[in-house]
């Protein structure tokens, strides 16, 4: 039996945390020999909400390219490749966009959402309403079975569905596979101040910080504010350095750090010094592999390019059953045109 397919996709907004490595790189990683992956950069979807700030957008794919080779995605596994060099995902969202009725765009949650919450830019265009369209086009460009995402992005997977379902429907074609998200194990890794770890609240830990840069920021995480003193006995789930222990350090220790936590037999500083240490043994291989790629721009982004010459083969295919369905047979054009 052929392996399923996977995609999923990053947009390049720039530096990665210890969030995104544990949440969404490793567990790409993990999926690389049961299936027929396929990861993207999504420069596209990155413009989307930074159409005016793009002095970076090169620089941050590089740095993507950089983080995935050393998070372990082997280019010889999976197909890793970068959205803009496809011109079949902008054609497929053109058609997409023709059928997708706008009260299915305007109930998205995430742009609900960002529309809300965003205040420090403007994403009142007609790009950023359509995002999951192009989201969809990506998927199904490449027929995936899954889509390996987060909770948040479980909405675009439905909406791809309810758009495959229509334009089967529009064009009598069934051409298309419906992708099914999957939610991997995310660990609870808050950021160093206990929300969220996220670029926008300055708390993040990042991969391109220096080992001494991660050191000062792990000092820095917040402990249970009620454990003042030393001698004070201290709550472990008040505790941010302790929900980093949860994620980094092993279970049996976990429960000698918590015990002298709570009879204050352990100060936060001992602590936090440990914690360093877990860290740093279960990231070390992933930044000294940073630092080999991070030293060969050249080779990195041919690993990318690589993998989009044989995606693009793969979409150009797809591309042409959708032409053919919708009776706008102009693909057979294009090749001789190029
Ligand atoms: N929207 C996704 C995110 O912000 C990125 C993305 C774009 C994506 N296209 C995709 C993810 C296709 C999965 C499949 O995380």
């Amino acid at each position: 039996m052929s392996k399923k397919r996977i995609l999923s996709g990053m947009q390049t907004t720039g530096k990665l945390h210890l969030g995104n490595l544990l949440g969404a790189l490793e567990n790409w990683v993990s999926m690389q020999d049961e299936y027929d992956c396929y990861f993207f950069a999504a420069d596209w979807h990155a413009l989307a909400s930074n159409y005016s700030q793009t002095d970076e957008l090169k620089d941050n794919l590089l740095d993507l390219g950089v983080n995935w080779l050393s998070a372990g995605l082997d280019p010889e596994k999976s197909t890793l490749f970068i959205q803009s060099l496809i011109p079949e995902h902008a054609v497929l969202h053109v058609y997409f966009s023709m059928i997708t009725p706008l009260p299915w765009l305007e109930r998205v949650p995430s742009y609900k959402e960002k529309m809300e919450q965003v205040v420090n830019r403007d994403l009142h265009t007609y790009g950023f309403l359509g995002y999951p369209v192009l989201q969809a086009a990506d998927i199904v460009l490449y027929k995936a079975d899954y889509v390996p995402v987060g909770i948040d992005q479980l909405p675009h997977l439905e909406l791809t569905r309810e758009i495959v379902r229509r334009f089967h429907d529009i064009y009598k074609t069934n051409i298309f596979t419906e992708p099914e998200g999957k939610l991997g194990s995310v660990p609870k890794l808050p950021g160093a101040d206990g929300r969220k770890m996220s670029k926008s609240y300055g708390n993040a830990i990042y991969l391109s910080d220096t080992r001494d840069e991660m050191k000062a920021k792990i000092k820095n995480i917040v402990t249970d504010p009620a454990r003042i003193r030393k001698t004070d006995p201290g709550d472990p789930e008040k505790c941010v350095a302790y929900a980093f222990h949860e994620v980094f350090s092993d279970e049996e220790s976990n429960k000698v750090t918590a015990e002298e936590c709570k009879t204050a037999g352990r100060g936060c500083v001992a602590c936090k010094k440990e914690l360093a240490e877990s860290v740093f043994r279960r990231i070390d291989p992933v930044l000294e592999r940073r630092e080999y790629w991070s030293a060969r721009p050249k080779e990195t982004l041919e690993a990318l390019w690589e993998g989009t010459r044989k995606a693009r083969a793969v979409a150009s295919e797809t591309l042409k059953e959708v032409e053919s369905a919708i009776k706008i047979d102009i693909s057979s054009f294009r090749d001789s045109l190029s």
